[in-house]
């Protein structure tokens, strides 16, 4: 039987503090730390703290060619390969009798299929939450908790370059663009009752995540043409919808499908099931549950990194492509007289189980919602003045 490393592995000294009571008691300092290994493979999906003997062991061990597990051991000890091997930080090749941790080398398999950079793949495996709620997990502080707690924050606009002789520029002109423009908001306050008429769903999904235009740039090549741009023109981006009161589509979960122009059944949902699902997806910030729908931006990774291999700047373009979408998205539902939303505050881990979600390959970004706003404001919203 053979061995090799896991295809993605960053070990990371951490630091954990805590407060030594004894110390305090006696007057000394009162912080405690403490140092430990931790093993940072996003094919496991969990953080696994490792000894000193095991990160040199696995430095030792490559990642790419397989060796011989009998030539490991001889070199290691047994009982160090076996410790690695059930960790799933080392992987067997499955070969003969006794092979260990089939569910590690599946999902080292899957990881080394999509071409990850390995730093955007730790990046975004260990930044995923799961039952997180940002009103209790953790403190969100208003703007005057943050002034009184940092100071002013840095200031808002900047002078660079030779500002005594900046050119002043004529004031900017009137466009059609500004009804949308100049109306965009954040929504906080929806309306829970108002529904979403199905025709307006249709505009905001077809015109943000339609097909606009096909185009063959190569055989068996095939790219859409979008309203917003995408890196590459590989549009990864999927959406996926929790529809809450739309008439005549019933509640339940969706995939949009951007050339059929249809929504896709995934999950049928009891509106008290949809309401929970949709304070689960947002992190129970519950100035958005109350939305008629949600739309999850899930980037399928190997449709970018088909092209971006293992490249440096691909992570950061599939998040540049859903903020596109977000803004796309919030100008259709202004047009259609609603405020919208985005927030990347989710629960992806509850996203994906609810859609079926692979996070090494569909890559929950963050959640866009619009809907009829409520006749009042308990929630800060930026309006503009009507
Ligand atoms: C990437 C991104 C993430 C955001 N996340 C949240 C969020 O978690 N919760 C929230 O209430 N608003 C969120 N927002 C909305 C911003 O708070 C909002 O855009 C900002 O306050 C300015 O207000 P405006 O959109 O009305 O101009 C997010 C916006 C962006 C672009």
């Amino acid at each position: 039987m053979k061995i090799r490393r896991c295809a993605v592995l960053f070990i990371e000294p951490r630091e954990d503090l805590g407060i030594d009571w004894a110390a305090l008691f006696s007057g000394a300092g009162a912080l405690s730390a403490s140092l430990r290994w931790v093993a940072l493979a996003p094919h496991l999906d969990r953080e696994t703290t490792i000894d000193a003997a095991q990160v040199a062991a696995l430095g030792a061990i490559g990642q790419t060619a397989w060796t011989e597990r009998a030539d490991a051991e001889r070199q290691l000890g047994a009982a160090m390969v076996e410790s690695l091997l059930a960790l799933g930080l080392l992987l067997d090749d499955g070969a003969g009798d006794g092979s260990s941790n089939i569910a590690a080398r599946e999902r080292d398999t899957v990881l080394r299929e999509q071409h990850w950079r390995p730093l955007s793949a730790a990046a975004h495996m260990f930044s995923r939450w799961d039952g997180m709620e940002v009103d209790k997990g953790m403190h969100f502080p208003s703007f005057e908790e943050l002034v009184q707690s940092y100071g002013a924050p840095p200031e808002p606009a900047i002078e660079r370059g030779d500002s005594e002789h900046a050119i002043a520029l004529p004031a900017a002109q009137s466009g059609p663009l500004d009804a949308q423009l100049l109306r965009r908001y954040t929504g906080r306050n929806y309306d829970p009752d108002a529904p979403l008429p199905p025709e307006v769903l249709a505009r905001l999904l077809q015109r943000t995540f339609g097909v606009q235009l096909q185009s063959m740039l190569a055989q068996e090549a095939l790219v859409f043409k979008k309203t917003s741009p995408s890196a590459g023109s590989l549009h990864p981006t999927e959406a996926y919808v929790l529809v809450r009161r739309v008439p005549g589509v019933a509640p339940g979960l969706y995939h949009y499908h951007p050339l059929k122009h249809a929504l896709e059944p995934m999950a049928a949902l009891e509106p008290a099931a949809a309401s929970e699902l949709a304070r689960q997806f947002v992190a129970d910030q519950h100035w958005f549950v109350d939305a008629p729908v949600m739309v999850v931006m899930a980037a399928r990774v190997a449709r970018n990194f088909w092209k971006y291999r293992n490249h440096a700047k691909a992570y950061r373009a599939l998040m540049l492509d859903a903020g596109h979408l977000s803004q796309t998205f919030y100008l259709l539902a202004t047009e259609a007289g609603m405020p919208g939303f985005v927030t990347a505050a989710v629960n992806e881990k509850v996203i994906e189980r609810a859609f079926g979600l692979d996070p090494l390959s569909d890559a929950v970004v963050a959640v866009c919602g619009c809907g009829v706003a409520a006749a009042g404001q308990t929630t800060l919203e930026l309006r503009y003045e009507e």
